[in-house]
């Protein structure tokens, strides 16, 4: 059976729809998660999709990712800019990592424009509100065809 496409998300994307709309819209997470699991269906691939306000729950699901998905999309929201922990779960995974953020942090404060993840990730998609996660299911797919 074909593996699914693992979609994680970080701390506070369960406010999505109420979080600052002005930067992340006004799509909730079960919008994108419904999204998202349209686009996986129209490739031939399931999505496990998960959200969690902590950080060790999020390793256990990179490590869960790594066992049992074929690609992980990741939007570590605040960890990308913090955690060795997740920079040391995703270095351990041999399947596709693609980064993804709602926003653009390359343009918003300092503290953002460092991603400890994406030096363990094939690549990043930003700053395209909640379609970087449909972008990213694209960027595997293309990842996976070419394997
Ligand atoms: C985010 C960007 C992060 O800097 C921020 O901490 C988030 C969301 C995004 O999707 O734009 O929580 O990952």
């Amino acid at each position: 059976m074909t593996k699914p496409i693992y979609i994680l998300n970080g701390p506070n994307l369960n406010l999505l729809g109420q979080r600052e709309p002005e930067i992340y819209g006004s799509n909730t997470l079960t919008d994108v998660e419904e999204l998202c699991a349209l686009a996986c269906k129209k490739q031939g691939y399931g999505q496990v999709f998960k959200q969690t306000n902590i950080e060790g729950e999020l390793v256990d699901h990179i490590q869960e990712a790594g066992a049992k998905g074929a690609a992980l999309i990741l939007n570590p929201a605040a960890y990308t800019h913090t955690s060795v922990a997740i920079f040391d779960a995703l270095k351990t995974l041999t399947i596709p990592v693609i980064e993804v953020h709602i926003s653009q942090p390359a343009a918003r404060e300092s503290f953002r424009q460092i991603s400890y993840v994406a030096q363990a990730a094939k690549g990043t998609i930003s700053g395209f509100g909640i379609n970087s996660y449909l972008l990213a299911i694209k960027a595997v797919i293309l990842t996976l065809d070419k394997a």
